[in-house]
């Protein structure tokens, strides 16, 4: 079957075919046809071809569905007490992580499935059609297998992240925990993951262990992704860049040999701004790295500790807002952006032949995504050519 929107406001194609946020692209006054799971044609609504069903638009704005590459969505528990103490003058400390890794441990499988499954509802509900979802808060064997397998359930984009911290019963052992992670946590997980995560900070993990722990991944055939430079400067991000990572996640802390090893490599830069608005950090300084010429995506990194948000548009009214991102890089950052940080070409995006993953917004343009910063404008979510949230308004 084929769906035609028609009378499309502003369509967000991204369709130009620079490398970076020049490949923002849209079009006005313009129809897309939607054929199964694909987008089969997009041009000015006068030239639409048939199909068999017909939605007209009214005017308002279709873009991708958002991809938002950074996700920790398998845990039990909450940690909001630690956020009002943050808001009240403590500073985040990558500590609480144990809270979580404590809930997550005692409950059960159906417990951790209902909260990702509402999780990934929220999320879908905003116009998020792609997500990664990260293990993380397990730290056992057992437990980190369950949360990759958890998140397989719902998403091809998987990441093993046993090298979040060393857990309590290890503090006295990290090279122990290393062996496990890089061992038998690795081989227990390797099956149902796509990517390979560390935690490359003071607090978590050195460089030289980060470097074991994604050597060891990439020898089980994982791809590399990093979280460096989040509460402090180091090596992380030059590291990530070095290993052909596909992408460095949080880059608040960047120097200029950061900056230039982004700018030259094939590492995405990918940037969490909710983590910023939940900790109070300085946020990362996106138009140096777009002025540099580095990829840039946007993503939530929702978990309950850093930055507990599912919205990939408060990503993106903050990264326009606090990060002098121009509301088209923000908007090309969150959906294609995190498509090159997944290494989708089928994402992000809206040519013939892209998956059929679109959101309508109750909006005329993109620009209000920004311009109305905590409204819900997003009113219809199609993934996989079917609608998935929402409804087209008549
Ligand atoms: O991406 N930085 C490490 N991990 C998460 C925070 C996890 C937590 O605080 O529970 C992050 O910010
Ligand atoms: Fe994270």
């Amino acid at each position: 079957v084929s769906l035609l929107l028609t009378n499309i406001g502003e369509l967000v194609t991204n369709g130009g075919d620079a490398a970076g946020p020049g490949g923002f692209a849209s079009v006005t006054g313009a129809a897309l046809v939607i054929q199964g799971d694909r987008v089969a044609w997009t041009g000015p609504a006068s030239q639409a071809p048939d199909a068999d069903h017909r939605i007209d638009c009214g005017g308002r704005a279709v873009l991708p569905g958002f991809v938002d590459s950074h996700a920790h969505l398998v845990f039990a528990g909450e940690r909001s007490a630690e956020f009002a103490a943050r808001m009240a003058g403590t500073p985040y400390q990558a500590g609480g992580i144990a809270t979580t890794v404590a809930a997550t441990r005692a409950a059960s499988d159906e417990r951790l499935r209902a909260n990702l499954r509402a999780l990934w509802a929220e999320m879908l509900a905003q116009g998020t059609t792609t997500f990664e979802c990260k293990s993380g808060y397990g730290l056992t064997v057992a437990d980190e297998q369950r949360s990759v397998a958890l998140a397989a359930e719902l998403t091809p984009e998987v990441t093993f992240l046993g090298a979040h911290v060393v857990p309590p019963e290890y503090t006295a052992d990290r090279d122990g925990y290393l062996d496990l992670v890089c061992g038998p946590m690795l081989a227990a997980c390797a099956a149902r993951a796509r990517w390979v995560d560390v935690f490359c900070e003071r607090g978590a993990f050195t460089p030289d262990e980060a470097r074991a722990v994604l050597s060891a991944g990439q020898a089980a055939g994982l791809i590399p992704r990093i979280h460096a430079g989040q509460l402090g400067p180091g090596p992380g991000i030059r590291l990530a860049v070095e290993l052909g990572a596909a992408s460095a996640d949080h880059c608040t802390y960047l120097s200029g040999a950061d900056v230039d090893a982004l700018a030259a490599g094939n590492t995405v830069a990918t940037l969490l701004p909710g983590v910023e608005f939940s900790t109070r950090n300085p946020y990362p300084d996106a138009r140096r790295l777009l002025d540099a010429g580095a990829t840039v995506a946007l993503a939530t990194d929702c978990n309950p500790g850093s930055c507990f948000t599912s919205s990939m548009p408060l990503a993106v009214a903050l990264a326009v807002r606090e990060m002098r991102m121009t509301t088209q890089e923000a908007i090309w950052a969150a959906t294609a952006g995190g498509a090159r940080a997944l290494r989708r070409d089928d994402v992000g995006h809206l040519r013939p032949g892209a998956r059929a993953d679109l959101i309508l917004l109750d909006a005329p343009s993109h620009v209000y995504l920004a311009y109305r910063p905590g409204v819900p404008l997003v009113s219809a979510v199609w993934q996989d050519g079917e609608l998935a949230a929402g409804a087209p308004l008549a």
